[in-house]
């Protein structure tokens, strides 16, 4: 795959987990060779549910931050805060308008955030899916890598954009999602029919890409698996699943070449060899992120430069889209 536009978001609503880098981060980073990618950091996504203002601020650069220590090289790579390119804001209004309630209706994630967040189903979180389609269509992107809890998103982006080009004439790229084939749905370590996720109460569900060794070993070690006592990726299974696609991630190696590693061996030597491959992967970004965190005003300047660069791309998209709904 050669020259494309990938884009990207992550919501700053909490430290990153391993399923976010299993998932897409790992592949924001092997998509940079050879292609034009845009990453952000969607805090206006955020906003859907209540946030503590200071701590939204802190958590929006954190995140940033720590999206350089994964290995994004905001030079090749425009990396932004979505409220610093007021176009996102202005592409989801129109868009907002050419989408039908019943397609929204239809995304699970609404359905799943609404039951959790009862005492406050706001209007954003209904419609939080268009503001996602204007990311991508802003930057007319032909890729984008996410796990697959956004692959209905990035779904219904593509039937808004189709609709606006018989409508208006072509204006936006159809874009795809690029899903990981292993680790594209991470699971929960205490809970493994439920996805990994940086918002679950229980920490011990998840691995905080922050977290120090020790503990990633000690929740590795009481991840709940199942009694078959065999090592091997099969249906009905998915503690030892999640387990070695974690590994395959981590290492590089098929799925095949995982199964003969720990051919016979038992649960104990597998969860050890996975909190080891995760830790030799986390290490060195938690040394990168403090270091960049800590050199405050160097952030700050790269965030202000891929806004900047962002804009200049999305200005184009919302011009042209302006133009053709009648607005400019
Ligand atoms: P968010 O912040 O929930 O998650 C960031 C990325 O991590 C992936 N992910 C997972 N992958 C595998 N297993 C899991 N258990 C798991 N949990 C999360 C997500 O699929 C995502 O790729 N709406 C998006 C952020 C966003 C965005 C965008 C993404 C905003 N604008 C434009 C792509 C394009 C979100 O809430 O992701």
């Amino acid at each position: 795959m050669e020259n494309k536009v990938i884009l990207s978001g992550i919501q700053p609503s909490g430290i990153p987990t391993l399923a976010n880098y299993v998932g897409a981060l790992r592949n924001w980073k092997l998509l940079q060779n050879g292609n034009d990618c845009y990453y952000c950091v969607a805090n206006m996504h955020a906003l859907t549910v209540r946030q503590n203002p200071d701590e939204l601020r802190e958590r929006s650069l954190s995140m940033a931050a720590l999206i350089i220590a994964f290995g994004i090289d905001p030079v090749k790579s425009p990396l932004f805060i979505q409220s610093d390119v007021h176009q996102h804001a202005e592409l989801a209004w129109v868009l907002d308008c050419n989408t039908y309630m019943g397609e929204l209706n239809r995304m699970t994630q609404f359905k799943d955030k609404s039951a959790k967040h009862a005492d406050n189903i706001n209007a954003g979180l209904f419609t939080y899916p268009v503001l996602m389609a204007g990311d991508i269509l802003l930057y007319q992107a032909d890729v984008v890598p996410v796990g697959n809890d956004q692959k209905q998103h990035v779904e219904l982006a593509r039937n808004i954009a189709i609709r606006f080009n018989n409508a208006f004439g072509e204006t936006f790229k159809v874009p795809e999602p690029y899903i990981p084939k292993i680790g594209g749905r991470v699971m929960s370590l205490t809970d493994p029919e439920k996805k990994m996720s940086k918002s679950d109460p229980n920490p011990n569900s998840y691995i905080s890409i922050l977290d120090d060794p020790a503990v990633i070993t000690k929740k590795f070690k009481r991840a709940v698996t199942d009694s078959e006592g065999r090592i091997a990726y099969e249906d009905g299974r998915p503690g030892m699943n999640n387990l070695l696609s974690i590994y395959c991630s981590m290492t590089g190696k098929t799925m095949d070449e995982t199964l003969r590693e720990f051919d016979g061996a038992g649960y104990g030597t597998l969860k050890t060899a996975v909190a080891d491959s995760v830790i030799e992967v986390i290490k060195p970004v938690q040394e990168t992120y403090y270091r960049v965190l800590n050199d405050r005003a160097e952030l700050e300047r790269i965030i202000k430069d891929g806004a900047q660069r962002a804009a200049e791309t999305a200005e184009k998209t919302v011009d042209a889209v302006y133009r053709k709904v009648g607005l400019r």
